[in-house]
């Protein structure tokens, strides 16, 4: 069901009035520093036309993981400084978030102006979703945005509950574009449609397989979860990751995915990661006793790279090997090459956040997809099928 989004509301829905944006900005810090501000840019286009529209606009956010109680290194304060350089404009920053010194603060506010109060996480009600906050959260504004994709897949006060106290409560331009894309190409993908799937672990993608399976033309997989599958194949793993519980699971996903599921013909691996200056490729009924696989093999990487050049819909999510660790992330780099060519040339390109985004931002290719996901977990829920706690409270468009 499509949701409404601040595109639907009427001019005097917006002006004057106070927005409660919930944004997604946990960024990573080193001190007080912003390492990747990715998550900040991607609110700009919301916060910009809330602001043309003569929004007062308040914002929520949580950053990182404190535990329910204020911890300085996990404080908005430098996201206020970013904000306000990306957006050209002062953006005040309150130390508190539903006082009432907060919502004075909200209060004080002109048209145009922007608020970030402090991290959603050092209160007790928000991941809890208790109703008591929820329904604080709901005095600091007239009406309520969520465009944190990115937490969509929580349900807490600021993302979930509080929508149950303040309407309209509508979508923000990222979170609906987060929709669509990963949305349509789901529901209608141009053929032929490829899925590439990478990561440690089988258990965290088992679901995200399973969802599509039925709808790919073709599903590859790289990462430490190939070997799990090398396991169900009877192929010796050496020292490489491999779920032991998974192994009957990705023997009958293998009977059932049959021509369209590729697992790596070959694999690069090493003795440990530490000693990645011995790095060889091997095919992958050849990975010896004594090594483990680090990364898909480089005719894997030529494969996979043509497969995604012929297809017209790809999605990708998870990389193919260590790529924080060279020679470890050849895998992953010529994955998302071989997307961004396929871009140039027409095709649908979609990035699952996370670790993927990273490399892909790493690489410096991240304007060459047709979409970075900025959702992480967020993503692969939403790939799974499952429903967003954040996306089902906000109002259905007519
Ligand atoms: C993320 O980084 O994936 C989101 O901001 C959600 O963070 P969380 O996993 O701590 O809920």
């Amino acid at each position: 069901m499509k949701k409404r989004t601040i595109r639907d509301l009427a001019p005097a829905e917006i002006k004057g009035r106070r927005a409660l944006v919930r944004v997604d900005f946990n960024v990573p810090l080193d001190g007080t520093r912003i390492t990747d501000d990715t998550r900040i840019r991607a609110a700009i286009p919301t916060l910009r036309s809330l602001i043309s529209g003569g929004a007062r606009v308040v914002l929520l956010s949580h950053l990182g993981r404190p535990k329910a109680k204020p911890e300085a290194k996990y404080s908005l304060a430098p996201v206020a400084a970013r904000l306000g350089e990306l957006l050209g404009k002062p953006v005040a920053f309150c130390p508190e978030t539903d006082t009432d010194a907060a919502l004075a603060a909200t209060k004080a506010l002109a048209d145009g102006d922007v608020l970030l109060l402090e991290n959603t996480r050092f209160l007790p009600g928000e991941e809890k979703n208790d109703p008591a906050l929820s329904k604080s959260f709901a005095r600091l504004g007239d009406f309520y945005v969520n465009d944190a994709f990115g937490t969509a897949h929580r349900a807490h006060a600021s993302t979930a509950g509080v929508a149950a106290f303040l309407h309209p409560a509508v979508a923000g331009l990222l979170m609906d574009a987060e929709l669509n894309w990963l949305g349509a190409t789901l529901e209608k993908p141009k053929r032929p449609f490829i899925a590439i799937l990478g990561g440690a672990k089988i258990s965290g993608k088992i679901d995200v397989i399973e969802q599509l399976l039925p709808k790919v033309d073709g599903l590859l997989i790289g990462g430490a979860m190939a070997c799990t599958f090398y396991r169900a194949m009877g192929l010796e793993t050496g020292k490489s990751l491999v779920e032991e519980d998974r192994v009957a699971m990705a023997k009958d996903l293998l009977a059932r995915g049959g021509m369209r599921l590729t697992l790596p013909h070959d694999a690069t691996v090493a003795p440990s990661l530490e000693r990645a200056g011995e790095a060889k490729a091997v095919p992958r009924n050849a990975i010896p006793k004594d090594q483990a696989m680090f990364d898909i093999g480089p005719q894997s990487a030529a494969s996979y790279s043509r497969a995604i050049a012929s297809a017209k819909t790809i999605i990708w999510n998870g990389p193919m090997g260590v790529f924080e660790t060279p020679p470890f992330d050849a895998g992953t780099r010529a994955v998302a090459e071989a997307m961004a060519n396929a871009t140039g040339k027409g095709a649908t390109t979609i990035v699952g956040g996370g670790d993927s985004a990273a490399a892909v931002a790493e690489a410096g290719l991240e304007n060459k997809m047709s979409h970075v996901s900025t959702g992480g977990g967020a993503s692969l829920e939403f790939l799974e099928g499952k429903k967003l706690p954040g996306v089902e409270i906000l109002d259905e468009a007519d």
